[in-house]
């Protein structure tokens, strides 16, 4: 997937009531004098090319998944970026409660096999279409008797939910009392989402019903959730997604459902640092060759080269060193076994193959070299 995609791909995707949308994209005039935008989301560019090259022509769903970075121009704390890192998946052309358990459970067993554990899963439904409209009648009206300043109330009528997540004490205090979605859903939508539940119950996934969880973005419709951590203090949603059934018609493509989710790479390794399970990363070098003099310098840079070449992962000593400071570069580094190559040992063809941990050191031969340290790294 491109970088950047149309800045109007964004603002007709992801929706002009978000402060994605108001606020956050790096949007820029290129040499052609085209808006163009750093995706701050994956799944309207997924849609894009899903619908330019014909993917959904074929057998559905549509399963696809990406990473990579991300661009908002927010104003950076510990867990937000302006260049973060998803991994997002997305399944399109089927609308099925089994699909929306799939997709959350592939994300529920991706923190678990990371060794993650302090996370919770909070799930809500914004029911269908016919039922959004009636709970934002409702909601409207309601809002409408609010004490609300201009720029507010001006955002409210783009998508009036906004205000759940509005932060303010006054507006949260004002909206304790607002008429929530899920006593708006009919039959179908409190099927639909009994039938999500059901689901994720019976693959043992557990769950919270949060009526009051707003998304970020405006296309979603039906099923929605994060997955809350609570080592993270304020930025503490490390994933979240759900289900979009408007967005292909709207980006232009045919009317088909999709579902899917975005997993915030950075926040997940903060997390797994806080729970102490953060992968270790080792490394190490097989061996250091010094090499001593003219000769032997030249020797021993084509003996590292086909040591790499079978594999090995070789460091050498650049320049003229002397001895005591490669020998010191060689402990630094890490590696496992030191050699030392100088004019005599390029006449006798051995080296002393010196194991760092031990101090052991053994006779081998320059062209027995591979196989020996292959057969010590095993
Ligand atoms: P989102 O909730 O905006 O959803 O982002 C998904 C995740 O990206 C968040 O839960 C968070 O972990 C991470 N994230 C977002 N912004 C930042 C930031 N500034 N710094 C660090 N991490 C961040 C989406 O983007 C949707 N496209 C997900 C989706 C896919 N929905 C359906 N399909």
């Amino acid at each position: 997937m491109p970088i950047f995609e149309d800045t109007d791909l964004f603002t007709r995707g992801v929706g002009e009531s978000t402060d994605v949308v108001t606020k956050e994209m790096y949007t820029f005039e290129d040499r052609g004098g085209r808006s163009i935008t750093l995706r701050p989301e994956g799944t309207a560019g997924v849609m894009r090319a899903v619908i330019e090259h014909n993917l959904d022509r074929g057998q559905l769903p549509v399963k696809l998944f990406y990473r990579g970075p991300f661009f908002r121009a927010e104003r950076p704390q510990a867990g937000r970026y302006r260049q973060f890192y998803q991994f997002g998946l997305e399944a399109i052309g089927v609308n099925d409660p089994q699909l929306d358990a799939e997709v959350i459970a592939i994300a529920y067993e991706g923190y678990k096999r990371l060794g993650l554990r302090d996370f919770t899963l909070q799930i809500t439904s914004l029911g269908d279409r016919a039922s959004r409209d009636t709970h934002r009648a409702a909601l409207t009206q309601y809002i409408s008797a609010l004490d609300l300043d201009e720029e507010t109330r001006l955002r409210t009528t783009k998508n009036p939910l906004r205000l759940f997540d509005d932060k303010r004490p006054e507006i949260q205090k004002q909206m304790q009392a607002a008429p929530l979605l899920k006593d708006f859903l009919n039959a179908e939508s409190r099927e639909n989402f009994e039938s999500v539940q059901d689901s994720l119950t019976s693959i043992g996934i557990s769950f919270e019903v949060n009526p009051r969880m707003v998304r970020g973005l405006d296309y979603y419709t039906g099923t929605t959730f994060e997955f809350v951590h609570s080592g993270l203090g304020a930025q503490s949603g490390i994933g979240g997604g759900g289900r979009y059934d408007g967005l292909m018609e709207t980006l232009g493509g045919q009317s088909l459902s999709g579902i899917g989710f975005g997993l915030g790479i950075d926040r997940i390794l903060l997390a797994m640092e806080v729970e102490k399970v953060a992968p270790s990363v080792e490394r190490y070098t097989d061996l250091y060759v010094i090499s001593l003099g003219e000769i032997a310098r030249r020797e021993s840079f084509i003996l590292v080269n086909q040591l790499r070449g079978s594999g090995l992962v070789v460091e050498q000593s650049y320049g003229e060193r002397g001895l005591k400071g490669a020998m010191k570069a060689a402990d630094k580094s890490g590696a496992r076994f030191t050699i030392v190559i100088g004019d005599a040992e390029i006449s006798t063809g051995s080296v002393e193959l010196k194991n760092m941990a031990t101090g052991e050191t053994v006779s081998v031969t320059l062209s027995a070299l591979a196989t020996t340290l292959a057969d010590k790294s095993r």
